[in-house]
């Protein structure tokens, strides 16, 4: 661990549960080798939420599928480590990560209904890796079926254990996904845009139900989202991605109160005022594709505070407060003075 990380430890935690140090991923596409994950860095503790949060494509859901075994056979792990209680699940073959994760770290998806089989009852997935793990017997399968979409907060959870995926709304299909992956009680629960494809209430209610969940359990939550208006009130801790890296990483109050990176101000920006409507088209062109990343600091191109220094050089992980990193060659001028650039609300 760098001496970068160490300094982000939060304060009230246990000490991590999970730990991913620099941590880089490539594919093989048939333009070349892409770096969708340059060096990331992150701790989850219990219970505590760690949100990742960064525009589409900055290799959140890259970067999680790595420490759950899923990369797709084309991606490569070419550095970094992701311990969980002491073992860097990196070093580990799909079986074995099977075994040693199943019941520790789980994983909800954005897209509840594709991860939904259409043809088996919602009972039958909430307790197929009970049954294929703990030998579970039909009726206790059932019970624990009913237990599990109780806790979800499903209604009337006895009936609607028989039903298909396609009887439920968007909402209770993301708590049926959040039941099946609390089943096996995991100290770490990874929800990648868990939320995203649902409407602005139910989001919240969805989002609500996990952050309670979490702090019954005292699991380790890891929330992933591009929308940095989501996790005030839910998350502890916040790291923000650009182009495969953290770029920002920090308590959520001070985060909110004063961002050390051009690129989380700039998405503070982005959030609605809570009597606006709609979002304000704050950060100009798009995150760069991994196949083309620029010279110096990635964010430069569209970046507002960017100098001369920022389209030559790399920006080295600064510690602009106690508890706090920033990959900007400005990040300790930006704090003092942030409180006219911060979030007002
Ligand atoms: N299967 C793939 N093949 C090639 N490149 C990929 C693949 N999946 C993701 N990438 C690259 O990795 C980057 C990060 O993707 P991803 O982690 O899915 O982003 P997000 O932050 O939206 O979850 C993308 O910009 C893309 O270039
Ligand atoms: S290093 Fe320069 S371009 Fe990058 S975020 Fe800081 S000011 Fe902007
Ligand atoms: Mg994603």
């Amino acid at each position: 661990m760098s001496s970068a990380q160490a300094a982000v430890a939060s304060p009230g935690g246990t000490g991590p549960l999970l730990e991913v140090t620099d941590l880089a991923v490539e594919f093989r596409t048939p333009a070349g080798t892409v770096r969708a994950v340059d060096g990331l860095s992150y701790r989850v503790e219990a219970g505590r939420t760690l949100a990742i949060v960064g525009e589409s494509g900055s290799g959140k859901s890259v970067s999680s599928l790595a420490v759950m075994g899923l990369l797709p056979d084309t991606a490569r792990i070419t550095r970094g480590t992701a311990r969980l209680a002491g073992t860097d699940l990196l070093t580990l073959s799909r079986k074995e990560h099977r075994a040693y994760c199943g019941d520790r770290v789980a994983m909800v998806f954005q897209d509840a209904l594709a991860a939904l089989n259409p043809v088996h009852t919602v009972g039958y997935q909430l307790t197929e890796a009970l049954r294929a793990r703990q030998g579970l017997s039909r009726a206790d399968a059932r019970t624990r079926a009913v237990e599990l979409l109780d806790l979800v907060k499903v209604p009337n959870a006895k009936a609607r254990v028989k039903e298909y995926p396609h009887q439920f709304s968007g909402g209770m299909r993301q708590r049926v996904m959040i039941a099946s992956a609390l089943a096996m009680d995991p100290d770490v629960l990874i929800a990648d845009e868990p939320t995203t494809a649902l409407d602005v209430t139910v989001q919240a209610q969805v989002l609500r139900l996990l952050a309670e969940i979490q702090a019954e359990r005292r699991m380790g939550l890891v929330l992933i989202t591009h929308d940095l208006g989501v996790v005030a009130g839910v998350a502890d801790d916040v790291t923000v991605m650009y182009a495969g890296r953290a770029v920002e990483q920090a308590p959520v109050e001070p985060l909110y109160r004063a961002p050390a990176h051009p690129y989380t101000r700039a998405l503070l920006r982005s959030i609605p005022s809570a009597s606006g409507t709609g979002r304000l088209p704050v950060i100009p062109g798009r995150p760069p594709s991994p196949a083309a990343m620029p010279a110096g600091c990635p964010f430069h191109p569209r970046c507002d505070a960017a100098q001369d220094v920022c389209r030559t050089d790399a920006p080295p992980l600064a510690h602009p407060a106690e508890g706090r990193t920033s990959a900007c060659h400005f990040a300790a001028d930006i704090l003092t003075g942030a409180d006219t650039g911060g979030h007002d609300e």
